[in-house]
């Protein structure tokens, strides 16, 4: 039985990416994994301010739900980063919540070529949705995922879900009209599967 976090980005509760991240957490739960959902819509984690306060062994400076965060973080086997493709990339609640992982960093006295510390984290996985469904779709998202959340920060990757042609432009959600909601449910029932 694995902990898993679920971080949902998305601007809009029950929509594409909310219905996507269901999906896996049922697979999980189906498994036997223990899984806890935040959204990042319905709390408040603003983006870091560079102060550096942090790297001077005092407590981040921003006093907001991050701070509740920290405790599941470090205990979660798995994070799930749920996001929906703004403007080709992650959403910015996503990326807020990865800037502030910069208050959590510990000392590394051996890292690897281009980090300087480490970072208390385990595994991770990406699910996205989107508009479009064109080979490029997701291409910047991903880079983002791959370069600074497991290159860099470390985590150790357990796949992506990148779910393309989830809505029109009236924007409403699409997603139960495709695969992706099968998809994501297989996904987590065998995410610690071999
Ligand atoms: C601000 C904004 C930017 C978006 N940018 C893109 C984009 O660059 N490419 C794309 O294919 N879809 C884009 N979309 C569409 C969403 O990615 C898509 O509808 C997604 O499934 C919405 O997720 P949600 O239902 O969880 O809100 C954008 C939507 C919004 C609101």
């Amino acid at each position: 039985m694995k902990n898993i976090l679920v971080v949902l980005g998305s601007g809009r509760r029950k929509g594409n990416t909310e219905m996507l991240a269901d999906a896996f957490i049922k697979g999980a739960e189906d498994s036997g994994h223990k899984v806890q959902k935040v959204s990042l819509a319905s709390l408040e984690v603003k983006n870091c301010l560079g102060c550096n306060a942090c790297r001077y062994s005092k407590p981040c400076v921003l006093k907001d739900d991050f701070t509740k965060l920290i405790p599941q973080i470090k205990s979660a086997d798995l994070i799930v980063f749920a996001s929906p493709l703004y403007f080709w990339t992650l959403s910015a609640r996503i990326k807020a919540f990865i800037e502030r992982f910069y208050c959590m960093a510990e000392e590394d006295h051996n890292p690897p070529l281009g980090r300087y510390e480490k970072y208390p984290i385990h595994d991770s996985a990406l699910l996205m949705t989107a508009a479009d469904n064109l080979f490029w779709t997701f291409e910047q998202a991903v880079t983002y995922y791959k370069f600074a959340i497991v290159n860099y920060i470390g985590f150790k990757d357990k796949g992506m879900l990148l779910a393309g042609g989830c809505g029109e432009t009236n924007g409403l959600p699409q997603i139960e009209k495709t695969n992706h909601l099968a998809d994501a449910y297989i996904f987590g029932r065998s995410i610690y599967q071999n």
